[in-house]
């Protein structure tokens, strides 16, 4: 869930490559029917609908009844100012996507994989849920949860045959970004790390490309206060910031 676009759509279409059957899901209709025409199946669904997160569960496995494997790409990344009022919206809208939209699609496809008693999730959070961005609050605070739920449904699921694999992203620029995002790691050379080390351990506990391994042990190396105060030096990109 989550490959219209960016890293979704990329290790999508690398694991096609790869010879698996893959099917995306995501809310927009022109890219879905882009991904079919490529050969995908595609499937619309809405994270933040539980509804349409078990409809989508169903018309998968009625189609992909193997399916072994489930990733929670969706996400959503929105900058927000604490001293604009209005950025709890932001807010909602990013727990709502990233951390309850994973909670919805893993609740929705646990039976299905423990039955079979093979298989994964592979969950996504990013080098901001070990090292936050001040801009972005809510967003590091999703993705460390992710980070803790991950961890917590792979000793919940212990026993069962179906592994949880965390891709931690660190800064990742899509096609035209790579001006907007500073020290992004281009897409394509950002999913080639990522199948480079799958192909050395497919069920790894966390999926580590080098650019991330600053964010992920800052606490551990001691650089933990001085890549924060780094960091914090972006909060001049938010309006109130500015003039
Ligand atoms: N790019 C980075 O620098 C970076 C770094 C660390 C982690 N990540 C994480 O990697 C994941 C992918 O990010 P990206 O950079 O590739 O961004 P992206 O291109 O904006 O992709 C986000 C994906 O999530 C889907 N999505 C968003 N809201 C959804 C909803 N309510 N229901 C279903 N699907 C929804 C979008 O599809 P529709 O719009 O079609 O619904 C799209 O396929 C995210 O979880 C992000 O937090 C990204």
């Amino acid at each position: 869930m989550g490959g219209t676009s960016g890293i979704g759509r990329e290790l999508a279409r690398r694991f096609a490559a790869a010879g698996s059957a893959v099917v995306v899901g995501g809310r927009s209709p022109e890219a879905l029917s882009e991904l079919a025409d490529e050969g995908f199946g595609a499937i619309r669904v809405d994270v933040t609908d539980g509804d349409s997160v078990a409809a989508a569960r169903d018309v998968v496995l009625a189609r992909y009844p193997e399916l072994d494997t489930v990733v929670t790409m969706s996400g959503v990344m929105l900058l927000e100012d604490v001293r604009d009022p209005a950025h709890f919206e932001a807010a909602v809208t990013t727990i709502d996507t990233n951390l309850l939209g994973t909670i919805r699609v893993v609740d929705a496809f646990t039976p299905h994989l423990v039955r079979r008693g093979f298989g994964a999730f592979v969950t996504v959070t990013s080098g901001i849920a070990f090292l936050p961005f001040p801009p972005m609050p809510s967003y590091a605070a999703s993705k460390a949860a992710v980070h803790a739920y991950s961890e917590a449904l792979r000793a919940q699921l212990d026993g069962t045959g179906v592994g949880v694999v965390e891709l931690v992203p660190p800064a990742v620029a899509r096609a035209g970004q790579e001006k907007v995002v500073a020290h992004a790691l281009p897409l394509d050379d950002f999913a080639s790390e990522v199948m480079r080390l799958l192909s050395q351990d497919p069920t790894p506990r966390e999926i580590l490309v080098k650019g991330v391994l600053m964010h992920r042990w800052a606490e551990r190396d001691g650089t933990y206060d001085a890549l924060v105060a780094q960091r914090s030096q972006a909060l001049a990109m938010l309006p109130s910031r500015q003039g």
